[in-house]
């Protein structure tokens, strides 16, 4: 977890001033169970729940927020069932801010009850169909009521990136003054460019002295890099799924914000990033969302070498190509053989079993991986090659 072997190497390269060297602790929220199985198409049952909550633990994540307990019987029983099953991460249950939602969320045995309601004009104009003040004090009543359970309460002001300054604020110290834990900062509709989210938290932090965290979508691609601007601008917490997976483009993912936040940012988490890929296939599998090849640090590709020119590199010394160790997340380098390989790469194959061939035999090698495309791994070479003989 928190040890240095493990740790990932930090980039500080062009690094401007206003980017802190040491953010410290930062705690990692997993949305995976919640807003991740509102990716379409994605359901999960109380068992696949429970699974992947004790994967989540197990790979030191702080808090699960294991679902939205107004959605079914089934949905608040699968809540219930993460909550008595984990024990060193603390289980958030979502809620909107009204009463049977929130009895609910109190009811599901999380110990942290998240409400969220929309504050930008486009949210309460067409869905909600309230005004600002009704708005404040549905706010002021939910926070109150979670407060006044002893239960511990997050608040979302939903779509606040896109919501109007001042009413944000407003909707903010609402919640603040009614004994929120948290602020949670969502940019519900991934509109935000790294700056604007550091400025964005900048000013939100100095004004409310109560923890911040940030909640990002992915629909310009930016959800990582908003997320760490928001952790660089003082929030404390992020919130993430496992792949990025979530409405539409996702989320940030746990994976990309954990490294960056290690790398760039000088954080620390509780996360054991040599359980990254373990987590990654077990939320692949359960959720039927494949991960892209060429994805950072779960992708199939994401320590692949094919090219010669790299791959002699990375043999004589892995850092001329790779930004840090696959072993830190719990992953091997693979060098795969297609139409960019070298003959050094065949020899070092053979070498790696071994085995000697001389370079007459490499070129043939070569010849025919050349030939047939595609992506063949080490072990397929060596096949090749013995079968041909
Ligand atoms: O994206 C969003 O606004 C949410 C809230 C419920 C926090 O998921
Ligand atoms: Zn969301």
């Amino acid at each position: 977890g928190e040890g240095r072997e493990d740790s990932v190497q930090s980039y500080r390269i062009w690094s401007p001033w206003y980017v802190k060297r040491d953010c410290g602790r930062v705690v990692v929220f997993d949305t995976t169970l919640r807003d991740g199985e509102q990716t379409p198409g994605v359901a999960f049952g109380a068992r696949d729940k429970v699974e992947i909550a004790s994967a989540l633990e197990e790979a030191g994540v702080d808090i699960i927020e294991a679902g939205f307990p107004a959605v079914s019987e089934e949905e608040m029983d699968a809540v219930a069932q993460v909550a008595s099953t984990v024990s060193r991460s603390e289980v958030a249950a979502l809620a909107r801010c009204n009463t049977g939602d929130i009895e609910r969320a109190i009811n599901s045995g999380a110990s942290l009850v998240h409400v969220f309601i929309a504050t930008s004009d486009t949210h309460m104009h067409y869905k909600l169909r309230m005004n600002r003040d009704q708005v404040i004090s549905r706010i002021r009543d939910s926070v109150e009521r979670c407060s006044s359970s002893g239960i511990g309460t997050m608040f979302s002001p939903e779509d606040a990136t896109r919501s109007d300054r001042e009413f944000l604020f407003r909707a903010i110290a609402t919640a603040v003054e009614a004994g929120a834990r948290w602020i949670n900062i969502p940019d519900t509709v991934g509109v935000m460019f790294p700056s604007s989210m550091f400025e964005m938290v900048r000013e939100v932090h100095s004004a409310f002295s109560t923890d911040l965290s940030v909640h990002c979508h992915n629909d310009f691609g930016l959800a990582t890099a908003n997320t760490l601007f928001g952790i660089a601008a003082g929030a404390r917490q992020m919130q993430v799924t496992v792949n990025g997976i979530g409405e539409r483009a996702g989320n940030a993912s746990l994976e990309e914000c954990v490294l960056g936040a290690e790398a760039f940012l000088g954080c620390r988490t509780g996360i054991r990033k040599d359980r990254l890929y373990d987590l990654s296939r077990l939320v692949a599998e359960k959720s039927g969302v494949p991960v892209q090849p060429n994805r950072a640090i779960v992708g199939q590709n994401s320590f692949s070498h094919e090219a010669g020119i790299h791959v002699h590199g990375v043999i004589n010394e892995p850092s001329t190509y790779e930004a840090f160790d696959p072993a830190i997340v719990g992953r091997r380098r693979e060098v795969v053989f297609g139409k960019h390989s070298g003959i050094n790469a065949v020899i070092w194959a053979f070498r790696n079993r071994g085995m000697e061939i001389d370079e007459e035999e490499a070129r043939a090698v070569l010849r025919s991986i050349k030939a047939s495309g595609g992506r063949i791994t080490e072990d397929e070479v060596v096949e090749r090659f013995e079968s041909a003989r």
